[in-house]
């Protein structure tokens, strides 16, 4: 049995490692125990107001005179751009729009609506920026009877599942029929902390203690039953649902409890039980541990899906807390549209067999979101990450998140090496086989990208991997006669945008000669291309001889002489909208530069051999380790 519980109030695990502030910061993200979690649930009002009114009061308010009681705004004609209250500028660049009641800052990027603009600049929760915008609009609040029925029966199961949470705990920490459990606890190397930090628990092996338990405790047994945690037996009583157990909670977005997952101890079944699927658990939409990650994950922009409980307790003890994992099924769409939601960049970081990166792969045959960075980290053969984490190679763990692969890229590999490439029939068939793989991305140029790729390591004219991959998976007897046209190829310029917004922002700046300039260190490296750097090159002589702050005299100093640096900048020469913040651009491209010399350290490391040359391949690992700090550091600065 454990002693009296101490709670580490850093809530780490005392490790001390070296790594990044972010990653060591579980501060906010970080699971708090139980009795923290349900006074957060306590203390969240759940109001639901009518729609109609919540309609009707944003109607009644008007955005551009609440802005102006915060900030300075300046009205000209349909439009009116205030100076941005989220991020610091001088000139404003937050645009309203008074008659849609939305707005958008060029400078920062937040946008929303009159309640969004409550919450974000007086700090109030939803329900209570409806209620501070109907009493300045005099409208009187109904509380929408459906929606609170919804509202109150989804408390009562939470409530019911946050009593089993408590039930469980207490029992692995204090039962006396726990002691294999804790040992078994002790054996994965967690100590009470993380029992607490995880609200981990043992469902004892009995018949009916925990329904017993929350009955006595008010619960009604309805609830019970509907929140998946008892069962009735064949002579229609009401049975606990987990018996001899190790329960892992499974909370929801917000942090409230809403199933479990089960691992067999004694007894027998399944390794695995999960909750069934109720009114609070939908699996297709619930991610183990993204209500502790989620602030982690946006601070580095990357998410890690791992496979299960064990893997996310794993990454959080290896202080990497962006790991999630789905609940006994596979990952789909719906798991992604969660995802996107807090970052572009998702790691897979199952064990490395062929199981293990099968199911990396399944479920993306037909489609590969294209706005997602979805990537593979390869990890020891045979090893999930609790497994490597238990091991002391968190080093390790690291790092096959850092160097991960396009999963695309991943897959082209896995199935480029199951054929003897030194065949010409097997080259054949490896081609047709990964131009299905390929034919599934969204995305023209990534496509010929991955063309090239496979041209090069299988010695397969391009033209014929182009004409296979636009056949997609055709069966074999369809394949493209030799002297199939190879189809005009699209135009890589009308693919690519020419720059990116914060390049042509901070290029409009340049050439107006803002006085902020000064304040900003300049260069072309800043831009990612030639004919933006060449555009910059014009601009920055344009504005040479001036006085910081003298607009130059554009119509005699841009003269259309064809090149394309001119014609960019004849472009954007007479965009009237405010100009953003120069330092904000600047960070911003700095971001993009880094990412630019990451990819190449990536494909630098591609083509190093670790095994002939160990020391180049170990130098560029600790560039890309520096790099990423590097873009992380820039990410996190105010
Ligand atoms: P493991 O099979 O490694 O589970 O699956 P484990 O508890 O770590 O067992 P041992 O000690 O290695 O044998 C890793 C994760 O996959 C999920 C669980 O979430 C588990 O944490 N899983 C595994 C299931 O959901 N169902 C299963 O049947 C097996
Ligand atoms: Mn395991």
């Amino acid at each position: 049995m454990w002693g009296p519980h101490k709670r580490n109030t850093a809530g780490t695990t005392g490790r001390n490692r070296k790594i990044s502030k972010q990653r060591r910061g579980v501060g906010d993200g970080a699971p708090v125990s139980r009795g923290e979690l349900s006074a957060q649930a306590r203390y969240r009002r759940r109001v639901a107001y009518a729609r109609d009114d919540i309609d009707l009061v944003r109607d009644k308010t008007d955005l551009v005179e609440l802005a102006a009681e915060i900030t300075k705004v300046r009205r000209s004609g349909r439009s009116t751009m205030a100076v941005c209250p989220f991020h610091s500028e001088k000139t404003p660049s937050l645009s309203i729009d008074g008659a849609r009641g939305l707005y958008h800052c060029f400078g920062c990027g937040k946008s929303g609506d009159v309640y969004r603009w409550v919450q974000e600049t007086q700090g109030l929760d939803f329900a209570g920026a409806v209620e501070f915008l109907a009493r300045r609009a005099g409208v009187t609040l109904k509380v929408d009877p459906q929606a609170a029925k919804r509202r109150s029966q989804r408390e009562q199961l939470v409530e019911a599942t946050e009593r089993a949470v408590a039930f469980y705990n207490d029992r692995l920490k204090a039962g006396t029929d726990a002691g294999p459990a804790r040992a078994y606890v002790r054996g994965r190397g967690y100590d009470v902390d993380v029992v607490d930090r995880f609200s981990l628990g043992y469902s004892p092996s009995a018949w009916d203690e925990l329904v017993k338990q929350l009955r006595s405790e008010g619960i009604k047994e309805d609830a019970m039953y509907r929140a998946g945690l008892a069962t009735r037996s064949s002579r229609g009583s009401l049975i606990d649902r987990f018996r001899g157990r190790l329960m892992f909670p499974i909370f929801d977005l917000r942090g409230d409890p809403v199933g479990f997952g089960a691992r067999v101890l004694d007894g027998d079944g399944p390794k695995y039980l999960n909750s069934a699927e109720s009114p609070i658990y939908h699996k297709s939409r619930l991610l183990y541990g993204l209500n502790w990650a989620k602030s982690s994950i946006v601070r580095e922009d990357t998410s890690v899906v791992v496979e299960g409980y064990t893997d996310v307790i794993g990454m959080h003890l290896a202080e990497m807390p962006i790991a999630v994992a789905t609940c006994g099924t596979a990952i789909g769409e719906e798991h992604l549209d969660l995802l996107r939601r807090f970052s572009e960049r998702v790691v897979f970081a199952f064990d490395a067999d062929e199981a293990g990166a099968g199911a990396a792969l399944r479920g993306f045959d037909r489609s590969v979101p294209g706005d997602l960075d979805l990537r593979v980290a390869e990890l020891p053969e045979g090893k999930d990450p609790a497994d490597v984490v238990a091991e002391g190679r968190v080093d390790d763990l690291e790092r096959a998140v850092t160097t991960s692969k396009p999963l695309l890229g991943f897959r082209i590999e896995r199935e480029l090496a199951r054929y003897n490439l030194d065949e010409p029939e097997a080259r054949a068939k490896a081609v047709r086989s990964v131009a299905g793989v390929i034919a599934t991305h969204p995305d023209p140029v990534t496509r010929h990208e991955y063309a090239v790729t496979v041209s090069k390591s299988t010695g397969v004219e391009l033209a014929y991997v182009e004409a296979a991959i636009r056949r997609g998976n055709a069966p074999i007897d369809e394949a493209p006669p030799p002297d199939e046209p190879v189809g005009e190829p699209a135009d890589p310029a009308t693919l690519r945008p020419t720059m990116s917004p914060p390049e042509r922002e901070l290029l409009r700046v340049v050439l107006a000669n803002d006085a902020r300039l000064a304040e900003v260190e300049l260069g072309r490296d800043l831009f990612g291309t030639d004919a933006t750097r060449a555009a910059f090159d014009l601009a920055s002589g344009i504005v040479a001889g001036l006085a910081p702050g003298d607009p130059p005299d554009l119509g005699s100093a841009l003269a259309d002489d064809g090149s394309e640096a001119s014609a960019l900048l004849m472009g954007i020469a007479l965009d009237p909208t405010p100009l953003a913040e120069p330092t904000d651009l600047v960070r911003l491209l700095q971001v993009a530069m880094i990412d630019r010399d990451i990819a190449a350290v990536r494909m630098q490391l591609q083509q190093t051999d670790q095994s002939t040359d160990g020391q180049g391949y170990s130098d560029l690992l600790e560039r890309l380790v520096a790099l990423e700090q590097a873009k992380r550091e820039l990410r996190s600065d105010p």
